[in-house]
C-alpha cells in the first residue's frame, strides 16, 4: 500500500451511505463506527447520502449506536443520490459543513458515483485549503465497480433472487409453463448471470452480450422441449431488455404463454449475507486504519479475495471485464435432459 498523503491526526470523521442502497450497509456503517472510536477518534454519521452534508443532517454516532444493525438490510443513515452534489455550489455547502464539525475525513459507502462525488469533495477542499481526506467502500447489489472484484450487497441479492426464482419454479414446473424472470442490473449482468447459474436457468440475458432472441431464447426452448422438459426459467437483467416485451415475443414466436415477473427492490432488501456482513466489517475496519494511517483518497476494494486499498483516482479509472468464462459454463449446464433444468 503505497502512502500518498502526508500523516496527520485525525479526531473526527464522518460516515455515510450513498446511491442505492445494498445490504451490508449496516455492516460497514458499524465497523467504521466502532473502529473509530476505539481509536478515539469521534464519529459523526451524516444522513441522507451527500445531501446531508449540504443540508447539515447528521447524527452523532457511539459504539452502541451501531449495536443491532449488523444484521438489517438498508441503510440506518439513509441514503440519496444528490444532485446537488453533483455541483461545486452544492459541494461548497457540503464543505461549510464539514468545516463546521471538524470533519478530517469521510468515509462514503456507495458506488461509483459516491467515489467520484467523494473525489470531487477533496480536491475542492484542497483549493480551499481546507483538509479532508475521503475514503470510500463499494456498496452496490449490481457488482459494477470496476476497481473491486466484490461489492457490498451483491451475495445477498444473488440469494433474494435465488429464493424468488425457487419458488417461481414449483409453480412453472407444476403448471409446466415457462417463467420470464427480470432481475436488477442495468448495466451489468453479474446478477443475471449469477443467479441463473444457481437456478438452472434456460436462457440468461445480459448487458454485456448482445441478444439474439432466435438463438439466445427460441433455440434454447425448442432444445429443452424437445428433451422433454416441461418448464422453462428465463432470467433477464433489467439492462438487457424487458421480461415484459421478451415475455410477448415468446408467446408470438414460440407458441407458449410464458408468465413474466419483474424482482424489483426486493433483491436490494433484506437482512444481509455472511459475505456480506464479514466484507463489510473488512472494510469497514480498513477504511479507518487508512484515514488514521494517513492515506486519504482511497477506495478499500477487494481483488483476488484480498482487501486491497487504492487510490480514488486510479480506482475510478480501473475497469473489470465481465466474467464471460461463467456464461459458457451457464450454456453448458442449461442443456438439459428429460425433465431436468
Ligand atoms: O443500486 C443499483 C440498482 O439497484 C440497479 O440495479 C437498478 O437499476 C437501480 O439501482 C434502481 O435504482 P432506483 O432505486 O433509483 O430505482
Amino acid at each position: 500500500m503505497e502512502e500518498t498523503q502526508t500523516k496527520r491526526a485525525i479526531h473526527r470523521i464522518g460516515v455515510l451511505t450513498s446511491g442505492g442502497d445494498a445490504p451490508g450497509m449496516n455492516a460497514a456503517v458499524r465497523a467504521v463506527v466502532r473502529t473509530a472510536v476505539g481509536r478515539g477518534i469521534e464519529c459523526v454519521g451524516i444522513r441522507r447520502g451527500w445531501n446531508g452534508l449540504i443540508n447539515s443532517d447528521f447524527i452523532h454516532m457511539d459504539a452502541g449506536s451501531v449495536s443491532h444493525i449488523i444484521d438489517k438490510g438498508g441503510t440506518m443513515l439513509y441514503t440519496a443520490r444528490s444532485e446537488e452534489f453533483m455541483e461545486e455550489a452544492g459541494r461548497a455547502r457540503a464543505l461549510a459543513t464539514c468545516k463546521l464539525l471538524g470533519l478530517d475525513g469521510i468515509v462514503a459507502v456507495g458506488g461509483d458515483g459516491t467515489f467520484r462525488g467523494a473525489l470531487a469533495l477533496s480536491r475542492q477542499a484542497a483549493q480551499s485549503g481546507q483538509a479532508l481526506q475521503v475514503v470510500g467502500i463499494p456498496a452496490t447489489i449490481d457488482n459494477d465497480i470496476g476497481c473491486s472484484h466484490y461489492t457490498i450487497g451483491f451475495d445477498t441479492a444473488c440469494n433474494t433472487a435465488i429464493e424468488c426464482i425457487d419458488k417461481l419454479r414449483d409453480t412453472m414446473q407444476s403448471h409446466e409453463r415457462c417463467s420470464v424472470v427480470e432481475v436488477m442490473g442495468r448495466h451489468a449482468g453479474y446478477l443475471a448471470l449469477y443467479v441463473g447459474i444457481s437456478v438452472g436457468a434456460t436462457a440468461v440475458l445480459i448487458p454485456e452480450r448482445e441478444v439474439d432472441f432466435e438463438q439466445d431464447i427460441a433455440e434454447k426452448i425448442r432444445r429443452a422441449r424437445l428433451s422433454g422438459t416441461t418448464h422453462y426459467m428465463v432470467v433477464v437483467a433489467e439492462g438487457a431488455g424487458s421480461a415484459v416485451e421478451i415475455g410477448k415475443r415468446i408467446h408470438q414466436e414460440i407458441g407458449i404463454d410464458p408468465r413474466v415477473t419483474v424482482l424489483g427492490h426486493i433483491q436490494r432488501g433484506g437482512s444481509p449475507s455472511a459475505r456480506d456482513r464479514e466484507t463489510a466489517s473488512r472494510m469497514g475496519y480498513h477504511a479507518v486504519m487508512a484515514l488514521t494511517e494517513g492515506r486519504g483518497n482511497r477506495v478499500i476494494a477487494i481483488r483476488d479475495g484480498q482487501i486491497a486499498d487504492l487510490e480514488m483516482e486510479e480506482a475510478l479509472s480501473m475497469t473489470k471485464s465481465f466474467e464471460m468464462d461463467r456464461y459458457e459454463v451457464l450454456e453448458a449446464l442449461s442443456r438439459s435432459g428429460p425433465g431436468q433444468m
